[in-house]
């Protein structure tokens, strides 16, 4: 008994390592280290996109009066501060401050990840190692795999980890329609120019 009781402790810290050491392999870096190469016209300017869309206001909006009056109405203290609300409206709020790399920088170029809302990289994953301009290139041209560096591909289920029936204002979720409203790709004619695609 007591044999497997050790056996399981050691194998549970063992685990445990195993796991820190999986959410330290990538860090958060904010949506404005991304900005530095994402903001061109020819190349799609995503920058812009996330600037004038919803996500990036998501914090934002939680400061609003009618923020304020839903989390009233659930008992809940500021917005700003509710888990209940923080869940959906930042970039992973749950990860621990180890997975923020130290010079993170926000859009306003601070170093509060709450600025971001739901920043690039709620989406596209942490970025600290694909964010290097070889990589990203490779990753584009297919001569990479994004997921080794820490690339997620954005689907349907990481929307609906969002958009559902627990967000206190859901209007439901249309996956073509909230893509299409959403949408800031790579023009085809510069893929086609650059990596020949
Ligand atoms: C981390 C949580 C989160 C994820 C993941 C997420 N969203 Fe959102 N989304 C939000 C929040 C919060 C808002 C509201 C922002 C605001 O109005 O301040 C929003 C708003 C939107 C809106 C505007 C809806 C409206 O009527 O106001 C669209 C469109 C949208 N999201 C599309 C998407 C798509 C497509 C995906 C997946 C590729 C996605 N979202 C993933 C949290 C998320
Ligand atoms: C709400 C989720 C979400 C957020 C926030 C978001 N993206 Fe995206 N992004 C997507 C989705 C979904 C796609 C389409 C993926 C595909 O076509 O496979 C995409 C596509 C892209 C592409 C083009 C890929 C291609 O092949 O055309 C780039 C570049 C990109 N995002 C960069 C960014 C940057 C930079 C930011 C922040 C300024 C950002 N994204 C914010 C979900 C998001
Ligand atoms: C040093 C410059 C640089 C930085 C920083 C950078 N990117 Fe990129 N990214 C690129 C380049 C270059 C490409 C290839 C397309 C192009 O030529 O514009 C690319 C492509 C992408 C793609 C498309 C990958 C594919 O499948 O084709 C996504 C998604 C993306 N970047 C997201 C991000 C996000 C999110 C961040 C911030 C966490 C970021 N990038 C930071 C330069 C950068
Ligand atoms: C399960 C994820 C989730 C949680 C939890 C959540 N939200 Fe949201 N919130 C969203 C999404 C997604 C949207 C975009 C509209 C929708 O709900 O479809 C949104 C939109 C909003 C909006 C804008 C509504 C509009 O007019 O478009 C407000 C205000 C808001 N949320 C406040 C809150 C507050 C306050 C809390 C905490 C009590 C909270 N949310 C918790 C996901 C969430």
């Amino acid at each position: 008994m007591l044999r497997v009781l050790t056996t399981l402790i050691a194998a549970l810290i063992v685990l445990s390592f195993a796991t820190t050491a999986l959410a330290e392999d990538y860090q958060y870096i904010g949506a404005y280290k991304c900005f530095m190469c994402h903001k061109k016209d020819k190349s799609g300017n995503q920058m812009q996109n996330w600037l004038d869309g919803p996500h990036s206001k998501a914090y934002e909006t939680l400061a609003s009066e009618e923020s304020h009056a839903i989390a009233k109405e659930m008992g809940l203290g500021d917005p700003q501060k509710a888990d209940e609300c923080l869940k959906c409206h930042v970039t992973d709020h749950d990860a621990p401050a180890s997975a923020y790399d130290d010079r993170f920088k926000a859009k306003d170029k601070s170093d509060d990840h709450f600025v971001d809302g739901v920043g690039c990289e709620a989406c596209h994953g942490p970025g600290s190692e694909y964010k290097s301009m070889k990589a990203m290139k490779d990753i584009t041209a297919g001569e990479l795999d994004g997921a080794t560096v820490g690339l997620w591909t954005p689907d349907e289920a990481l929307c609906v980890s969002c958009h559902n029936e627990e967000s206190p204002t859901f209007k439901g979720f249309d996956l073509e329609e909230y893509m299409a409203e959403i949408a800031h790709p790579i023009p085809a004619d510069y893929l086609a120019e650059k990596y020949g695609k």
